[in-house]
């Protein structure tokens, strides 16, 4: 992302209302958007402009919407404690931007606003020398909206809400992005001016802009490139609209990079997943939190990777579900594998179909093929667990661990019962249960139940 720098700026995050329309017990600013809340994605766009400072405007679940974001963005919190209207929030931040000369408002509800279109604002803001200047954008639906009124040589007049226009208003397709920039003397001048005679009883933020122009202050409109980057999330349907669409400007950026991605339609990839050249992700899959997928790799359809590391030329088959997994390269996964916390795999490693490896090492070329539960258990290299072998790792209070030398060959159906270590070489008889130390090469078996045959017994009939 590209950096820029404005010292003298500071901005106010609006994030105090309680998003009702989310119908959520969750604050609305803290709804995810491919991995990210729209706060966050909010607040790494306003990060690139180097401001003097950030300040968070929080009133409903505030102490939860500041934590959420207090580790990753140096941000100041600001209590609104009681949500009487954009206009209002604003005021609240008068302190803060004492120092600086001009403040940039934004909602926190716009997750796809990119810094370079902030920067195109704070930009024609300086050359134009205005007092105001708001970003705006030409739209299809301006429903929900605040509608930009301009007279008859073109001059910007007002902002008019939804609710408070006339008919003829509500025909306007210029609409108000919600986000200012403006000099900070002025701004809390004229906010000490508005009043909430309006159909919510609300001081808004946009009230400043006739009266700005009663004193003779300049109030520019900058008319964004792109609409969808101002697209408010107020409800659920517009969280998935603007999911979306942030979906497709992620996966156009993969493709560019020389990654194919089938069906994008059904496929989930989160903003700070990274994916090498020639990797194919196949229909219905899931890259979650942050994953990385090498180069040359096949994921799919239908696997779901989240918060793990796939190297070079891993094949990751149908139906898997990888969790902080590390997968070395060439290795074959699935389907229908789990790779559950700490499951370590080191090159070429195969783990077929229901195999569920936690906790766990296996070493370079090793196979897990069928039906199998290793947890808690280091594996050497070229060794090969046979179909349901089961590590034994609970004993109901404790877990305990399992220690496999290299190139050992484990039977089909053998219980490990942990602790307990398997020499390198070891060749262990299918069905046994180990409860000792099995020594290097050689063959170690349990005892197996005796197998009778009689001759003369009949399959029973239906009666
Ligand atoms: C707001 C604008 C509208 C603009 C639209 C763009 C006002 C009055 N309306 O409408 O002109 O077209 O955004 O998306 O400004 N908030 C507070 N404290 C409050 C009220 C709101 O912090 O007392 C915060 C909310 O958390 C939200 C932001 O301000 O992040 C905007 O509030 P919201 O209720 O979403 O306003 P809109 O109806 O979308
Ligand atoms: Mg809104």
């Amino acid at each position: 992302m590209n950096q820029y720098h404005y010292p003298n700026l500071q901005v106010v995050v609006l994030a105090a209302g309680q998003g009702k329309r989310m119908r959520s017990t969750m604050p609305k600013v803290l709804h995810d958007v491919l991995g990210k809340s729209m706060l966050s994605h909010v607040l790494a766009g306003i990060e690139a402009l180097c401001p003097q400072g950030i300040a968070l405007v929080t009133g409903h679940g505030g102490e939860q919407v500041y934590a959420a974001v207090e580790k990753a963005y140096h941000v100041s919190s600001i209590t609104q404690a009681e949500q009487l209207g954009t206009g209002h929030a604003v005021q609240q931040a008068e302190a803060v931007c004492a120092s600086a000369d001009n403040v940039l408002i934004v909602c926190a509800d716009t997750p796809l606003l990119q810094a370079a279109t902030l920067a195109s604002l704070l930009e024609r803001h300086a050359q134009l020398d205005a007092d105001i200047s708001f970003l705006s954008a030409k739209v299809d639906k301006p429903t929900g909206y605040g509608r930009v009124c301009r007279n008859q040589q073109g001059s910007v007049e007002s902002i008019v809400e939804e609710r408070d226009a006339s008919d003829a208003e509500r025909l306007l397709n210029e609409v108000s992005s919600g986000i200012f920039c403006v000099k900070q003397k002025l701004l809390f001048q004229l906010l000490k001016q508005i009043d909430n005679n309006n159909q919510q009883s609300e001081y808004y933020l946009p009230s400043i802009v006739p009266l700005a122009l009663q004193q003779g202050a300049k109030v520019e409109a900058v008319v964004m490139t792109d609409a969808n980057e101002m697209l408010g999330v107020n409800d659920r349907t517009q969280l998935r609209h603007v999911t979306e669409l942030l979906q497709q400007r992620v996966i156009e950026d993969w493709e560019k990079e020389g990654v194919s991605i089938e069906q994008p339609n059904t496929v989930r990839i989160d903003v700070s997943v990274k994916i090498g050249m020639d990797t194919v992700i196949r229909a219905g899959s899931q890259l979650l939190g942050n994953t990385a997928v090498g180069d040359g790799c096949k994921v799919g359809p239908y696997a779901v990777i989240k918060q793990s590391w796939v190297d070079d030329y891993v094949k990751i088959h149908a139906f898997s579900h990888l969790e902080q997994a590390h997968v070395g390269a060439h290795a074959d996964i699935g389907p229908y594998a789990r790779l559950r916390p700490q499951a370590e795999l080191d090159e070429g490693v195969k783990i077929g179909n229901f195999v569920e490896i936690k906790k766990s090492v296996i070493g370079q070329n090793s196979k897990v093929n069928h039906l199998s539960y290793i947890g808690d258990t280091t594996m050497g290299q070229d060794c090969n667990v046979g179909a349901g072998t089961i590590t034994c790792n609970y004993d109901g209070a404790n877990k305990h661990k399992t220690v496999i030398g290299d190139r050992a060959f484990i039977g089909s159906d053998t219980k490990l019962i942990a602790p307990v270590t398997v020499g390198d070489g070891a060749t262990i008889g299918a069905g046994s249960v180990i409860t000792k130390v099995v020594q290097k090469d050689g063959l170690t078996l349990s005892a197996r139940p005796e197998q009778r045959y009689v001759k003369d017994w009949k399959r029973p009939e239906k009666s």
